[in-house]
């Protein structure tokens, strides 16, 4: 399976994803996509060899014309899996309606909790005991679409958005690259991720 990831900042879970697909791994990334071509996950790609693509959500008039473009770069790429990872621009019907059931991605809380920004201070403004992150596969509604893991970590007292969104982001790195795997292989059954001993 070819598998192009897209994402629109520094990539860490990028490369976890890129790192995890070797040896039996049913996947190998086909292109990394950014709508920012400053994005430090463009730089981290090409050091892997990983084939890039910089598509300037700016350079266009509206979302639609963004996306027939990144359509047409993919298309290049023929990828059978997109996985979005730190992606920030949000997606029309149209382009994830074109991707169904080949398209996920990683959100920084415990769905259905907290869909859109700013998950962490809002997890801790809740008074929520846990928070963690979610792989789903994206539909139309933003960040609800069906679940295929999710993993958690707890929410210390005194902790800070940033404390928290460092931890979940361990986790996130622990998390996608083994749906993906399963993703690829044909497998949509959900994994909850055991939490690690001593998480601090
Ligand atoms: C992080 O906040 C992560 O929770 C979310 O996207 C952001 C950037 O991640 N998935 P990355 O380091 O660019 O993968």
């Amino acid at each position: 399976k070819r598998v192009a990831i897209l994402l629109s900042g520094g990539g860490s879970n990028m490369m976890a994803l890129a790192q995890s697909m070797t040896g039996d791994h049913p996947a190998r990334p086909c292109l990394v996509l950014s709508n920012d071509p400053k994005a430090g996950g463009l730089v981290r790609a090409r050091a892997l060899g990983i084939e890039t693509a910089a598509i300037d959500h700016r350079a266009y008039p509206d979302r639609p014309a963004f996306e027939a473009a990144v359509q047409a770069r993919l298309q290049h790429s023929s990828p059978d899996i997109i996985a979005l990872a730190g992606f920030m621009r949000i997606l029309t019907a149209g382009f994830t309606g074109a991707w169904a059931g080949r398209m996920i991605n990683i959100h920084p809380s415990l769905l259905p909790k907290y869909r859109g920004l700013h998950t962490h201070a809002r997890a801790i403004d809740a008074g929520d005991a846990q928070a963690g992150c979610s792989v789903h596969e994206v539909t139309a509604e933003l960040d609800d679409g069906p679940i295929l893991g999710q993993a958690r970590v707890p929410v210390l007292p005194g902790d800070t958005a940033d404390d928290l969104a460092a931890r979940v982001l361990v986790q996130e790195h622990r998390l996608y690259p083994a749906v993906l795997r399963r993703f690829a292989a044909g497998d949509r059954t959900r994994l909850d991720l055991p939490p690690v001993v001593g998480i601090d």
